[in-house]
């Protein structure tokens, strides 16, 4: 699409990472046959559940994030929209719901984000963030999968997920919380996975950190990921980060990270990684489709504080941010066809 259109109007220039409510919506519902069918765009706004719903009652529910970037000659491009849609039918799988098929999901992506266009920021302003949730949206009242699902998609356009803006970010190790365990639902995108989260991550932020990362639950040693995004440390130009066991999120932009890095020549080493292993890291950061690549100024373990950087990116963190970024933004070729 590039025929020019009128921006809403609002100040792009402080755009953070809170709801701005746009025009449209996507509804498609399904009913017990697993079949969605008859989405449609709908003014943004309220829905109306049965108080006995699935998702309220037994969180039976999941979302998905990703992000359209407007180009400067007026294109719209999303960042590999399939690999939602695909995260979306794995978690469905795990909680026991129905899923649109990844061309349903794909298409509706698109029709949400042209109905909204014009709340994609300005190019370099920030994103329009695509916020698509499955619910178990029919009644239920013993403990059943739900029997009617609704497939919602709504957006707002945002700027950096952290106060701190592009400035690194300050991480807590959580010993006694964790986030997730092996044969739970961690590895999937359902909402509960971000409620148990917040009591850590509350509590962290009335010390002053911006965020917690999390341990593994068994033997406590090995890195997980932050409440809202991947971590990765680099040591000796070798980046590395917890490997997808089931605990810990596959999130679309740790995998594209780590296929960037790989182009870039650096080895990369999905492994179990000790929490140890931060205090002679070069560099930590953090990637997920809200925070993109954010670098860690510091992470305390057990009140010992190791610093990374002062203010900006490490050298090999920036690297990567700005190989991802240019290909998100249309500013490089797109030679691994990320892009739509
Ligand atoms: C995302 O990065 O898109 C997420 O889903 C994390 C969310 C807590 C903002």
């Amino acid at each position: 699409v590039s025929e020019s259109f009128e921006l809403a109007d609002i100040d792009w220039e402080g755009l953070g990472f809170g709801l701005i409510p746009t025009d449209y919506m996507y509804v498609m519902k399904c009913d017990g046959s697993g079949n969605f069918t008859n989405g449609k765009l709908q003014q943004f706004g309220n829905i109306e559940l049965s108080p006995s719903a699935g998702v309220l009652n037994y969180g039976q529910g999941l979302f998905e994030g990703l992000k359209a970037y407007r180009k400067h000659d007026g294109n719209i491009l999303l960042f590999r929209p399939e690999e939602n849609a695909l995260r979306m039918r794995n978690g469905a799988e795990r909680m026991c719901m129905p899923s649109p098929s990844i061309e349903q999901f794909v298409e509706a992506v698109k029709d949400t984000v042209l109905a909204n266009k014009r709340w994609i920021p300005p190019a370099g302003k920030g994103s329009l963030y695509i916020r698509p949730l499955l619910l178990g949206t029919g009644a239920v009242l013993g403990l059943a999968p739900a029997p009617e699902y609704t497939f919602l998609i709504y957006v707002s356009p945002v700027g950096n997920y952290f106060k701190e803006g592009v400035a690194p970010i300050h991480l807590i190790v959580e010993h006694e919380l964790h986030r997730a365990t092996p044969g739970g639902t961690g590895g999937v995108k359902t909402i509960g996975n971000y409620a148990a989260v917040l009591k850590a991550q509350t509590a962290a932020k009335v010390r002053g950190y911006s965020d917690v990362l999390y341990l593994d639950c068994v033997e406590k040693k090995y890195l997980e990921e932050v409440s809202s995004c991947n971590i990765f440390i680099v040591k000796d130009n070798v980046v590395s980060t917890p490997a997808i066991k089931g605990t810990i999120l596959p999130g679309i932009t740790r995998k594209s990270i780590i296929e960037v890095a790989l182009n870039e020549g650096f080895q990369v080493e999905e492994r179990q990684v000790a929490v140890d292993e931060l205090l002679d890291a070069d560099e930590v950061f953090c990637t997920g489709t809200a925070v993109v690549v954010s670098p860690v100024g510091s992470v305390t373990y057990r009140g010992k504080r190791v610093t990374y950087v002062e203010d900006g990116f490490g050298a090999v963190a920036q690297r990567l941010y700005s190989a991802l970024t240019r290909l998100q933004m249309g500013l490089s070729e797109d030679e691994m066809n990320w892009t739509v």
